[in-house]
């Protein structure tokens, strides 16, 4: 499958970034079960720990709007006035999204729409906790 209009919307993403204080803007795509694509940015604090990431700004609007099923998410990051790196998910996004992603899913880390490599959320976050280990019924 190509993933390029998703990493292009990552890269999009990007650009509304709020990152006066790291200026590493970071824009996130999700591509929902049915799908539609949500996207999010990073949004910084003066206090620093209340900064969310892109992935769960991203993902924090999606539930919101219905959606709790995801076929994949891209991420693409840079700093101010240079080329983008690799930028995967940071270790709490990747617990953040384990409570909506099961395994399959694709992880696109996008340098440009043409750039990117594929992963699986599996690969990501191996051995995980999650919702089924408090032994509740699913939402899902
Ligand atoms: N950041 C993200 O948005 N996603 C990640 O997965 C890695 C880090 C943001 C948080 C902060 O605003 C900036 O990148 C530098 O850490």
């Amino acid at each position: 499958m190509d993933y390029k209009k998703l990493a292009k919307a990552a890269i999009e993403a990007k650009a509304r970034a709020y990152v006066p204080y790291s200026h590493f803007h970071v824009g996130a795509a999700l591509l929902t079960e049915t799908d539609d694509i949500v996207v999010g940015c990073n949004v910084e604090s003066a206090s620093y720990t209340p900064t969310i990431c892109a992935e769960r700004t991203a993902l924090s609007r999606a539930v919101y709007e219905g959606h709790r099923k995801f076929k994949a998410l891209a991420v693409a990051g840079s700093l101010d006035g240079r080329d983008a790196n690799y930028c995967y998910p940071c270790g709490v996004c990747r617990q953040h999204l384990r409570e909506f992603f099961t395994g399959d899913e694709k992880i696109i880390i996008a340098k440009t729409e043409d750039d990117y490599k594929v992963h699986t959320f599996a690969e990501l976050m191996p051995y995980s906790f999650g919702p089924e280990d408090l032994n509740i019924a699913s939402e899902k």
